[in-house]
C-alpha cells in the first residue's frame, strides 16, 4: 500500500488539464453492454474504479482495451503518458458477452458495479450481481434501483448475497417510475434498462447530474430514444437494439473543483484547461465568496487566491445543480483556515464526515452537530500523519496537507487512486512537493 509524503507551504503555479469524469465514465462503460458493436470512449481518466469496471466487463466475456495499463511516465514529462494526457480512444466490445454476472470480489471494491444490472437485464434478460456492501460514507442501499426494475417486470431472488434478476419472457416493460429520493446511479440504471425495454418509460424525480446527461447523449448516439436529459423527468422510448458509437467523456467537475480547492489552500495562481464551467456554477459561486479570484473563458479557468486568508462561507450539499456532496470534504479543508466560522451541512449521505477527525489532527477546530459541521478557522495547520477513509476524504487531507506547515503523511492512498487520475502528479506539476512511497 502506498503513502504520500507532503511538504506543505508551497504556493501553486502553472497549468493542468482536467481529466475525463469518473462518474460519467462508469455508466458509459456499463452502457457498452447494451450495444451490439464496439462503443469507443475518448478522454477516459486512468483511475482505479474504471480499471475495476473494465475487469468486470472482461469477466463477463467482453473485450475492453486495457487503457489503465499504460506505464506511468515521470510527472512533468509532457509525453503521451504524462499526468496531462489521457489514454486515447478506448474500445469496449460486449458483443461476445456470455456471463451476465458481477461477482462479489469485484462489486465489494466498487459499489458502482450495480450499474451493470439495468443493461444486463435489458440486453440478456437475466443478471446475477452481488448486493453492494455499504462503504465509509453510508449504507448506500440500491433499494430504489430494484423497486424500479421490478416495476419494469423484473423478478428478484437473493442467493448467497447475490441479486439474481430475471426479466419477463418478452423483455423488460416500459413503466412509469418515480424515485422517492433523487438517485444518480438509480436514474442511470433505469435509463439504460429502459433504452431496450418494450414501450415507454417515464422516470420522475430523476437526478439531473451532468454525468447522467453525458451518458444519455451517448445512448442517443447508440440509437436510443431519450428526452428530458438534465431535467427531473426523463422519457425513454425503448428500441429493439442499439448499435456501437463513439463518445468523448465529459470533463470531471469534481476533479476540477478539487484542483480549485488545492489552489485556495496552497495559494498562488493556476490555469485549469478543459474545465466544465457550465456544471460548476454552485461551486464557483462559493469559491468566489471565499475570496478566490476566478476568471474563465470558454473551458479555461484562471484561479488566484486574491487575499491572504479565505473568508468563511456556509455550504449545504444538495442534488445537482446544488453544491455537490463530492466537494464537501474539500471545501471543509478550505474553511479550516478561513478568517471566521462556517457551517457545512451534508444532506445526501449520513456519514460523510470521516475526514473531520483527521483534519483535527492537523489542528483544525471543527465541531459536529448532527448533519452539520461548525468549522472555526484557525491561523495555521501543522503537518501530521493522516489516514484516508474514503475517496473524497483522501483528497481533502491531501489538500489540507498542502497548506499545513511542515510534513504530512497520508496513508491508505488507494482511496485516492480509485477516483482521481494521478492527482498527486498533477499537483506536483503545479509546484507541490508530494512524494509517493511504499507505506
Ligand atoms: C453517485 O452515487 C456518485 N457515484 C457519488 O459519487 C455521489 O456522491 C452521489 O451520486 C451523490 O451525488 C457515481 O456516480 C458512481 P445516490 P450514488 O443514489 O448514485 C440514497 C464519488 O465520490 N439511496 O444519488 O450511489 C443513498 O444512500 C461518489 O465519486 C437509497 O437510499 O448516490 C444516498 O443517501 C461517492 N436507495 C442518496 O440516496 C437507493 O436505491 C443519494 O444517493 C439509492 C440511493
Amino acid at each position: 500500500m502506498d503513502k504520500l509524503v507532503v511538504e506543505g507551504g508551497r504556493p501553486l503555479s502553472g497549468t493542468v488539464k482536467v481529466s475525463g469524469a469518473k462518474n460519467a465514465a462508469l455508466p458509459l462503460m456499463a452502457a457498452s453492454i447494451l450495444c451490439g458493436g464496439p462503443l469507443i470512449l475518448e478522454n477516459l481518466p486512468r483511475l482505479g474504479d474504471l480499471k475495476t469496471m473494465g475487469l468486470l466487463l472482461r469477466h463477463m466475456g467482453g473485450e475492453v482495451d486495457p487503457f489503465w495499463e499504460k506505464p506511468e511516465s515521470p510527472a512533468g514529462d509532457s509525453g503521451p503518458d504524462s499526468p496531462l494526457s489521457g489514454p486515447g480512444p478506448v474500445s469496449l466490445d460486449m458483443s461476445s458477452l456470455r456471463l451476465p454476472e458481477a461477482p462479489h470480489e469485484l462489486v465489494k471494491t466498487m459499489r458502482a458495479s450495480a450499474l451493470v444490472l439495468g443493461p444486463l437485464l435489458a440486453r440478456f434478460g437475466r443478471a446475477r450481481v452481488a448486493l453492494p456492501g455499504g462503504c465509509a460514507i453510508g449504507v448506500r442501499p440500491i433499494d430504489m434501483h430494484l423497486k424500479a426494475l421490478k416495476e419494469m417486470g423484473t423478478e428478484f431472488d437473493l442467493s448467497g448475497g447475490d441479486i439474481v434478476a430475471t426479466a419477463p419472457k418478452g423483455g423488460l416493460r416500459g413503466a412509469e417510475i418515480r424515485f422517492d429520493t433523487v438517485s444518480v446511479t438509480g436514474t442511470e440504471n433505469i435509463m439504460m434498462a429502459a433504452a431496450l425495454a418494450r414501450g415507454r418509460t417515464i422516470i420522475s424525480n430523476a437526478a439531473r447530474e451532468p454525468e447522467i446527461t453525458d451518458t444519455g447523449e451517448a445512448l442517443i448516439r447508440m440509437g436510443a430514444d431519450i428526452e428530458g436529459l438534465g431535467t427531473d423527468e426523463i422519457v425513454v422510448n425503448g428500441r429493439d437494439s442499439l448499435h456501437g458509437a463513439s463518445h468523448r467523456v465529459m470533463p470531471d467537475r469534481i476533479e476540477c473543483g478539487t484542483l480549485m480547492a488545492a489552489l485556495a489552500l496552497a495559494g498562488g495562481r493556476i490555469r485549469l484547461e478543459g474545465a466544465p464551467l457550465e456544471c460548476l456554477k454552485a461551486v464557483t459561486e462559493k469559491f468566489a465568496a471565499a475570496g478566490l479570484k476566478v476568471d474563465s473563458e470558454g473551458s479555461v479557468m484562471d484561479l488566484e487566491r486574491a487575499e491572504e486568508r479565505l473568508r468563511p462561507v456556509d455550504v449545504t450539499t444538495l442534488p445537482y445543480p446544488g453544491f455537490p456532496t463530492d466537494m464537501q470534504a474539500q471545501f471543509m479543508a478550505m474553511m479550516t483556515l478561513a478568517s471566521g466560522a462556517s457551517i457545512i451541512t451534508e444532506t445526501i449521505f449520513e456519514n460523510r464526515f470521516m475526514h473531520v477527525a483527521e483534519l483535527r489532527r492537523l489542528g483544525a477546530d471543527i465541531t459536529l452537530e448532527g448533519r452539520s459541521a461548525v468549522v472555526k478557522g484557525v491561523a495555521a495547520l501543522s503537518g501530521a500523519p493522516l489516514t484516508a477513509s474514503d475517496l473524497r476524504a483522501s483528497a481533502c487531507l491531501l489538500l489540507a496537507a498542502l497548506a499545513a506547515g511542515g510534513k504530512s503523511q497520508i496513508h491508505r492512498v488507494y482511496h485516492l487512486d480509485r477516483g482521481y487520475d494521478r492527482l498527486d502528479g498533477k499537483l506536483n506539476l503545479l509546484g507541490a512537493r508530494i512524494k509517493r512511497m511504499r507505506a
